[in-house]
């Protein structure tokens, strides 16, 4: 008779998990506990990773645009974890292009291979809320060009809220605020998010793909704080955790608004993407982040660990060490 353990295991042992989005944070950090845990990998790349390629993972180099890439990437997967993203883009079709046209393409490839993998879609909160910007619209294609394309394949959709750690970019400026004492909150204080702190993630994922069936459904996650965070209780927290004062500056929405505008000015200057636009200004403005429960039962059994008191000095502390402060 086979144990719950050898049956976990044996479905870990289903060789290999495709990924995409390796590169970025969440998928670096996926790829570093699958390997630990010996799961073969192999992940789509648009540029050579010596990092990710010592983890021992396989890696077809290509794009989301690519069809021969993602072909070679699908070939004999059990599994798809699709993790690569856009999330910040120079014009609002760019967002289109990879979250949710790079999405349908990828899963529809996904559904004519012959190993036909089930796919695990990281979404976003984001997507509750799809006129809010076009990240947020471009994640709700996404979501909707996976339940248009699968034909049958088994799938999942985790809906995450903001997700931080280490190595994590797009909050370090948030962390290094705070740890110079300063938290300068981009949106009105009693406005309320969720908060995934990585390693929680990371088993969760795990936690998935030990799952031997998925339903098709959307979980909304978080670190299991009951209604989140107010954008006022960044600094509070802060200070109670680095035991310094931590100053709350507030800043008016008329002024946001003109920076945000400067910064995609600039950013259009030099060709690049900008991280601050009046999209994320919007995103922000959004009084409720705040994640409505896991629902489907494929998360049942997975407990997040770790709150923002223990994850901010975690986290802040892997700057200082990583040398980024
Ligand atoms: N981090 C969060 O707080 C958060 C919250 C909610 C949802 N999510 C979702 O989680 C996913 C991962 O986010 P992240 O924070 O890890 O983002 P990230 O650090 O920016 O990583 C994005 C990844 O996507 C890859 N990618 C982007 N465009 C691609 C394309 N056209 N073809 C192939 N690969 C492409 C990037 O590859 P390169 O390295 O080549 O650029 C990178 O590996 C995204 O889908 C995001 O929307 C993240």
């Amino acid at each position: 008779m086979t144990t719950y353990a050898q049956a976990k295991a044996s479905v870990l042992a289903k060789a290999p998990v495709a990924m995409t989005g390796a590169s970025g944070f969440i998928g670096r950090a996926l790829v570093r506990r699958l390997r630990d845990r010996d799961v073969p990998l192999r992940v789509l790349l648009r540029r050579p990773d010596p990092e990710l390629e010592a983890l021992g993972v396989e890696v077809v180099q290509g794009a989301l645009d690519r069809d021969d890439s993602l072909r070679r990437l699908l070939e004999g997967a059990t599994t798809l974890v699709h993790c690569a993203g856009a999330i910040r883009a120079r014009r609002p079709a760019d967002f289109t292009a990879v979250n949710e046209t790079g999405t349908a393409r990828l899963v529809r490839l996904a559904a004519e291979s012959a190993a036909r993998p089930r796919v695990l879609l990281l979404s976003s909160l984001a997507a509750r809320e799809p006129g809010v910007s076009a990240y947020a619209a471009s994640k709700r294609g996404g979501e909707e060009a996976l339940l248009r394309e699968a034909a049958g394949l088994e799938h999942f959709c985790l809906r995450l809220p903001a997700v931080y750690g280490p190595g994590d970019r797009a909050t370090f400026g948030l962390f290094q605020q705070l740890s110079r004492g300063v938290g300068i909150l981009p949106a009105p204080l009693t406005n309320r998010f969720s908060l995934l702190y990585i390693s929680d993630l990371e088993k969760l994922v795990e936690h998935l793909l030990r799952q031997s069936a998925w339903s098709g459904g959307i979980a909304e996650v978080d670190d299991g704080r009951p209604g989140g965070y107010a954008w006022g209780e960044l600094p509070e927290i802060a200070a109670r955790q680095l035991d310094r004062r931590v100053r709350a500056v507030s800043i008016p929405r008329s002024l946001l608004w003109a920076t945000a505008t400067g910064s995609e000015g600039i950013a259009a200057l030099f060709g690049q993407a900008p991280i601050w636009t009046r999209g994320k200004l919007n995103e922000f403005s959004h009084s409720d982040w705040v994640s409505r429960g896991p629902g489907p039962t494929e998360v049942e059994g997975w407990q997040p660990e770790v709150q923002l008191d223990q994850g901010l000095v975690a986290t802040i502390s892997w700057y200082r060490e990583a040398g980024w402060l």
